[in-house]
């Protein structure tokens, strides 16, 4: 259970790792912070390229900086942009990978959100149990 100071704390730390975006090409801003079992944060942006393709996006920058430090779960999830704007397929899928139908926070740049689910936004995903076939 996540307390409302955690929730706040999680979107605050969001919408300031929003202010990191590499976004020049789009200029569409995005921050994310995950909340560990432990009550640590760790957050991400997104980082464009001038070969667009290889940009990143700001969920999957923090998931795997969260793995690169050690952390292979994550309890809650918090993402920012201009309009509180929803994750992408391909980061929604990466973070299932790391998590259960955990709470996620969409907030836009004043900090109003709205509440969803992972498996909201990702229901019947692909997970490591389909890869067990015999
Ligand atoms: N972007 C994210 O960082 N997360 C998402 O879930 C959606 C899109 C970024 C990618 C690109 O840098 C910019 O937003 C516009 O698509």
């Amino acid at each position: 259970m996540i307390t409302k100071a955690q929730r706040q704390q999680l979107i605050k730390a969001a919408c300031a790792a929003r202010q990191q975006a590499y976004a020049p090409y789009s200029n569409y801003a995005v921050g994310a912070a995950l909340l560990l079992a432990d009550g640590r944060l760790v957050t991400g942006c997104n980082v464009e390229n001038a070969s667009y393709g290889l940009s990143i996006c700001a969920e999957r920058a923090a998931v795997f900086k969260m793995v690169s430090e050690g952390v292979k779960e994550f309890v809650a999830a918090a993402v920012c942009t201009e309009n509180a704007g929803s994750p992408c397929g391909a980061c929604r899928q990466v973070l299932t990978e790391f998590a259960g139908d955990v709470p996620v926070y969409l907030a836009d740049a004043e900090g109003n959100f709205r509440e969803t689910t992972l498996y909201t936004l990702l229901p019947d995903h692909f997970g490591p149990e389909h890869l067990e076939i015999s």
